[in-house]
């Protein structure tokens, strides 16, 4: 039995010497395996126990145990100091230097037609509108019916317009939001709607299955052709320039009676004839009128007590001819070297 217990003492002095010199977690693992383990010197002793009497083998059993705690507290506590160490150089290494300067963030730029967008919308919010919103995704009825479009009119024809049902369509212009604003609100109405429509045409210079328009709409008593008239002329000179002329030319919508057409003079030659006007002097800008009464009517405004006028133009016309861009497909590109340039 002193031999055991010899053998043990001398285990123990071995193994807290090696422990002491380990330099690593690997090399402490496997000091543990080499005296914990199944096959380890320890255990080995437990085997060899058979030769004691009865007496002995409680006494060399639990001298074992306490130094098998103690060798794993030693391991254990030496772990501890493996793990701090590592985060320690972790947190040196991977120090941030937050005065370093940064990557530069490349900022993009507002698209034309937006920029156009909120132009339009300054001017008119300065004129006491408001903005109003409508779906893309449309009923037919706010798209042609209540705009006094009658299912046999042209407007309605497939190749003007894609319809997702026989009901439901894609609205081919935001004249649609004429018909739920004035639902949905009593008159005094003052409003512009900005969106974009969709209309079954190719591709071109100058055609895009989809564009944006901005729609206006004043109802109140007593609203004229001459309200109409000072106010896209406000509204020209504020956009394309103070010395921006308007003229109406009599046209058709079945919206509004009387129709009319209005163009702006120039803004680029002023009216002499050049490559953006295309000689005309004039570009044409809107559709406008005052609002049928029949529109009135279907959407629950008496048209002998209220009247009203409307108009609505395209984005895309006015963002090409203000920046000079010929072709409508580079707005929908999104060629950054394009975009940039605004
Ligand atoms: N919605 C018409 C179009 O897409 C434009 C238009 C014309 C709008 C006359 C109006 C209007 O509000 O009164 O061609």
């Amino acid at each position: 039995m002193d031999d055991m217990k010899e053998e043990i003492a001398n285990i123990k002095e071995q193994s807290v010497k090696e422990i002491s010199n380990a330099k690593n977690l690997k090399e402490l693992n496997d000091l543990r395996v080499k005296y914990l383990g199944k096959k380890g010197e320890l255990t080995a002793i437990l085997r060899g126990m058979g030769g004691l009497s009865p007496e002995e083998r409680p006494v060399v059993g639990s001298l074992v145990n306490s130094v098998r705690e103690e060798i794993e507290n030693l391991i254990q506590e030496k772990e501890k100091e493996f793990k701090n160490q590592e985060l320690l150089d972790r947190l040196k290494n991977e120090t941030i230097d937050v005065t370093e300067p940064s990557k530069k963030v490349v900022l993009g730029s507002l698209h034309p037609i937006t920029k156009i967008i909120e132009e339009v919308e300054e001017i008119f919010l300065g004129m006491g509108y408001k903005i109003a919103d409508g779906p893309e995704v449309e009923k037919a009825t706010y798209n042609f019916d209540k705009l006094n479009t009658p299912p046999d009119h042209p407007a309605r024809d497939i190749q003007d317009t894609f319809y997702i049902t026989d009901d439901i369509i894609l609205r081919s212009q935001t004249s649609s939001v004429q018909a739920r604003v004035m639902e949905n609100q009593k008159p005094p109405i003052k409003i512009i709607c900005p969106g974009a429509v969709y209309r079954s045409d190719s591709v071109d210079a100058t055609h895009s299955p989809v564009f944006h328009q901005i729609e206006g709409l004043v109802v109140d008593k007593h609203i004229s052709m001459a309200d109409l008239k000072g106010t896209l002329e406000m509204f020209a000179k504020k956009c394309l320039g103070e010395n921006t002329k308007i003229r109406f030319r009599p046209h058709h919508f079945p919206f509004t009676e009387p129709s009319a057409e209005a163009d702006v003079s120039c803004f680029v030659c002023g009216g002499k004839g050049c490559r953006v006007c295309k000689g005309e002097g004039w570009i044409e800008l809107l559709g406008c009128g005052e609002v049928h009464p029949n529109v009135l009517r279907n959407c629950g405004i008496d048209p002998d007590v209220y009247s009203g006028f409307a108009f609505g133009f395209g984005v895309e016309r006015i963002a090409m001819a203000k920046y000079g861009i010929e072709d409508m497909r580079l707005l929908f590109e999104n060629d950054i070297r394009f975009l940039k340039q605004f």
